[in-house]
C-alpha cells in the first residue's frame, strides 16, 4: 500500500514539501490551494520530473479536499503572508480562517491522518488545528524546532568549520523572538559548544538563530525561506512514515510538561507511526525554563485572541 500525504498551500513552503517528498519517494502527494489552476499546474509538472529524477510517485493538485481522502499525514501550509498595515493579530486571525478551514476539510475526508502544521504564527496556528480536528494530541504537531534547530546547527558549523554533521543542537519554545536555543545541550560530536567557543560568540550565534527566520525576509523581501522549512517539514514526515522515530524538536500540545498546561509549545519529542509517540521532559536549570516559560506567555497572548473570536 502506497503512502498517500495532502500538502495544503501550493506555495513556497507547500510545492517544495511537494518536490521533497517526491525526491525521497516517501508518498503520493495531493497538493490543494485555492488558486484554480496553481496546484493543479505544479502537481503536473512535478510528475513530469518524475522520468528525469527517477522518483516513482503520482503527483496531483486540487482545489478540494475529496483527491486527498485517507491521506496519512496533511501538511498544512495554507496561509497569508504579512502584508503592510497588517498587525500581528490581523494575521493571526487571518490564518486562523485558512487553518480552520484547512483542518475541518483534512479530518472530513483523512480522519485516520497525523497534521504537521507549518502556517504562522506557528504555535498558535497547532493550537488552532488541534482544536478543530479535535484529534488526539499525538497526531497534530507543529514544524518549528526542527528549522530553528538547522538554523542554529549551521552558524555553529559555520563558525567553527566543522561538518555540519556533527554538530547537535536543541531549540526550544514558541517560533518567535522567545525561542530557547539551549546551548548547554549542543555541541560537536559530544564535545559541549562552551568548550568550543567563547560566551560573546556564543551569544551572537543565539541571537542570530532567533533572527533566522527575519535575516532570511530581509534578502527575499517579497516572502519568507521555504527550502529549509520544507526540509524541515519533510523530516518529520518521513520519521512518521517510516516509524523511524526520530527525536526531534517539534510543537506539542503539553499537559503538564514543563509545568505548560493546554498549549501547544516546541519541546523535544519522538515521532513515529503514532505521531508524537513521546514528549522528553528534560531537565532544566531554572534561567532555561524562565526563558521556556516566558516564551509559552507569548504564545499563550496569541491564543487567548483566538479564544475571543
Ligand atoms: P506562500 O504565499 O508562498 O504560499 C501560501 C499558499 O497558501 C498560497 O499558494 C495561497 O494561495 C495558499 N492559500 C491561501 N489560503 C488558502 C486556503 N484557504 N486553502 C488553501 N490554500 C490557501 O507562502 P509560503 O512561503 O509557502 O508560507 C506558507 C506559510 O508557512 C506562511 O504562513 C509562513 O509564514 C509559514 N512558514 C512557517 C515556517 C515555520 O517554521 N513554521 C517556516 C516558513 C514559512
Ligand atoms: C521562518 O522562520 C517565516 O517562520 C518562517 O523562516
Amino acid at each position: 500500500m502506497r503512502n498517500k500525504v495532502t500538502v495544503v498551500g501550493a506555495g513556497n513552503v507547500g510545492a517544495n514539501c511537494a518536490v521533497r517528498i517526491a525526491d525521497k519517494e516517501l508518498a503520493d502527494v495531493v497538493l490543494v490551494d485555492v488558486v484554480e489552476g496553481v496546484p493543479q499546474g505544479k502537481g503536473l509538472d512535478l510528475l513530469q520530473s518524475g522520468p528525469i529524477q527517477g522518483y516513482d510517485v503520482m503527483v496531483t493538485g486540487a482545489n478540494d479536499y475529496e483527491p486527498t481522502a485517507n491521506s496519512d499525514i496533511a501538511i498544512i501550509t495554507a496561509g497569508f503572508p504579512r502584508k503592510p498595515g497588517m498587525s500581528r493579530d490581523d494575521l493571526l486571525l487571518a490564518n486562523y480562517d485558512v487553518v480552520k478551514t484547512a483542518t475541518e476539510q483534512v479530518a472530513k475526508y483523512s480522519p485516520n491522518c497525523i497534521i504537521i502544521v507549518v502556517t504562522n504564527p506557528l504555535d498558535a496556528m497547532a493550537q488552532a488545528a488541534y482544536g478543530v480536528s479535535k484529534f488526539s494530541r499525538n497526531r497534530v504537531v507543529g514544524m518549528a524546532g526542527v528549522l530553528d534547530s538547522a538554523r542554529f546547527r549551521t552558524f555553529i558549523a559555520m563558525e567553527l568549520k566543522v561538518s555540519v554533521e556533527n554538530v547537535t543542537a536543541v531549540v526550544m519554545g514558541g517560533h518567535g523572538d522567545t525561542m530557547v536555543p539551549l546551548v548547554r545541550l549542543s555541541g560537536v560530536s559530544g564535545i559541549p559548544l562552551t568548550e568550543l567557543m567563547d560566551q560573546a560568540t556564543i551569544d551572537q550565534i543565539v541571537t542570530r538563530t532567533r533572527n533566522g527566520g527575519a535575516e532570511i525576509v530581509k534578502y527575499l523581501k517579497t516572502g519568507s525561506a521555504y527550502y529549509a522549512p520544507s526540509a524541515a517539514a519533510v523530516e518529520m514526515a518521513e520519521s512518521i512514515l517510516k516509524d523511524k522515530k526520530k527525536v526531534l524538536p517539534c510543537a506539542a500540545y503539553l499537559e503538564g510538561e514543563y509545568g505548560i498546561n493546554g498549549l501547544f509549545v516546541g519541546v523535544p519529542v519522538k515521532l513515529g507511526a503514532m505521531g508524537i509517540e513521546k514528549i522528553y521532559e528534560i531537565s532544566l536549570t531554572p534561567e532555561e525554563l524562565a526563558l521556556l516559560k516566558k516564551s509559552a506567555a507569548a504564545v499563550q497572548e496569541l491564543v487567548d485572541v483566538l479564544k475571543k473570536k
